[in-house]
């Protein structure tokens, strides 16, 4: 397949780099009036147009229409259009059962999510209908909300267990994010999170729940290869930095790399014990000081910000604007989950990344982008416009410019999403 006459494509990265940090995220290189080849799944080679002679006869020039249309001979004309990866949404919750709009009337009436979350309410209520929910019900919806994020752009996600809270529980979720894997064009990784919330029968008992992820779940987990990578929810009234470190150590153990939920509610020490066992991501972040950046610039560590459910709960934003400032690189996530982000829609984090939290158009389009893609793993293969890496893209419907992405919040800009090299059928 080609595309050609695009308005625009970005971002091209050629120099190997697996993330963008601080300044460089400012820089978005761009290929106008490009043209892009796909073969075998992969970006084969692009460049701007004329299309090179061995190209020429496969084009169908001037045989589509000017929105984005399937031309003759593979082609695609994207003229007036943007091409650019697919987003690479590195935190989410996307297989859940119910929904709870219930808790956000309450929380519009003035209750706080911890609060909620003590009443027996969030995760313990949510882990309650997963438990009525089988296994092939909670695939049905998961399936359809895959479905629908694509149709706004995502073409990767990872996706957490934590709504189980038993291990028979935990396990039907990992299989159930496996059987997605297995059966939809996204590329998927799975994290167990089985440290999402302390269950109601171990009340008071927390550090017999820590030991039952220990000694049962992760173990469990690990035999049937459900996991790619482990979480805790390390924050205020959940799990704390020694229970935390408990875990991961048991989880590494195991080949589960960790990616921490952090810093949403307090100065937690989550970013500090997720770089110490050396964390793919930290992600929320809504409480980072200068402490915890110094911590950040000597690691590895991609910090993930969470913007949906800042907004959501009125939440403080993370400082993502001192973050960059300082040379860090910062990844933005949908959170899709039914608590704190009802959303999956990656044009709208896309929106709130520039509105709320200060980020230029072009460092949040990384945020969702490259460094979406190294957050969750999976940056030699997506993420940018790079030779050999996988075709996983999206096509805007004619629009000015980057800007006019994050600009025109709430419409759905994307016109086509080809993943893996292949045209996916919007089913919405
Ligand atoms: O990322 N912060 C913890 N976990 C989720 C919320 C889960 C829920 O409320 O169901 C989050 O925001
Ligand atoms: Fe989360």
């Amino acid at each position: 397949m080609i595309i050609e006459h695009i308005k625009e494509l970005f971002p091209v990265i050629e120099d190997g780099k697996s993330r963008v940090c601080g300044a460089d995220m400012a820089t978005v290189h761009t290929i106008k009036d490009a043209w892009l080849l796909i073969k075998d799944g992969l970006i084969a080679d692009y460049g701007p147009h004329p299309l090179p002679p061995p190209l020429q006869g496969r084009a169908g020039e001037g045989s589509s229409p000017p929105q984005a249309g399937r031309g003759r001979g593979g082609a695609v004309n994207a003229s007036g259009c943007l091409v650019m990866p697919a987003f690479c949404d590195s935190h989410t919750h996307l297989v859940f059962a119910g929904s709870r709009e219930q808790e956000y009337v309450d929380k519009i009436r003035g209750l706080s999510y911890e609060e909620i979350a003590k009443r027996g309410g969030g995760i313990l209520n949510s882990a309650r209908r997963l438990h009525e929910t089988s296994e092939s019900d909670l695939y049905d919806a998961a399936l359809a909300r895959v479905h629908e994020i694509i149709s706004y752009g995502t073409g990767a996600v990872e996706i957490k267990s934590g709504y189980g809270l038993t291990t028979e529980d935990e396990l039907k979720m990992l299989r159930v994010i496996r059987r997605l894997k297995e059966t939809t064009p996204l590329t998927i990784r799975a994290t167990f999170l089985g440290a999402h919330t302390v269950p109601a029968e171990y009340k008071g008992r927390q550090t017999e729940y820590v030991d039952l992820i220990i000694n049962e779940m992760i173990p469990q987990v690990a035999t049937e290869d459900l996991a790619d990578y482990i979480d805790v929810f390390c924050d205020r009234g959940f799990f704390t930095v020694e229970d935390t470190e408990r875990i991961l150590m048991a989880g590494i153990k195991y080949g589960l790399k960790p990616k921490i939920h952090a810093n949403e509610l307090d100065f937690s020490g989550g970013i500090q014990v997720g770089v110490k066992y050396g964390a793919l991501s930290v992600d929320h972040l809504e409480y980072t000081g200068n402490e915890e950046i110094a911590t950040l610039l000597q690691s590895d560590t991609m910090p993930t910000i969470l913007p949906g459910a800042s907004f959501f709960l009125c939440l403080p934003y993370a400082p993502a604007r001192k973050m960059i400032d300082a040379g860090l690189p910062v990844a933005m996530a949908s959170d899709l989950n039914p608590g704190s982000s009802p959303s999956g829609n990656m044009q709208l984090i896309l929106s709130m990344g520039c509105t709320k939290y200060r980020m230029l158009p072009e460092e949040s389009l990384h945020a969702v982008t490259i460094n979406g893609a190294y957050a969750m793993g999976v940056d030699e293969e997506l993420g940018s416009i790079t030779r050999g890496k996988k075709a996983n893209l999206l096509i805007t419907k004619p629009v000015p410019s980057l800007a006019y992405l994050p600009y025109s919040f709430g419409s759905n800009k994307v016109d086509k999403v080809i993943l893996n090299g292949t045209l996916i059928e919007p089913r919405y």
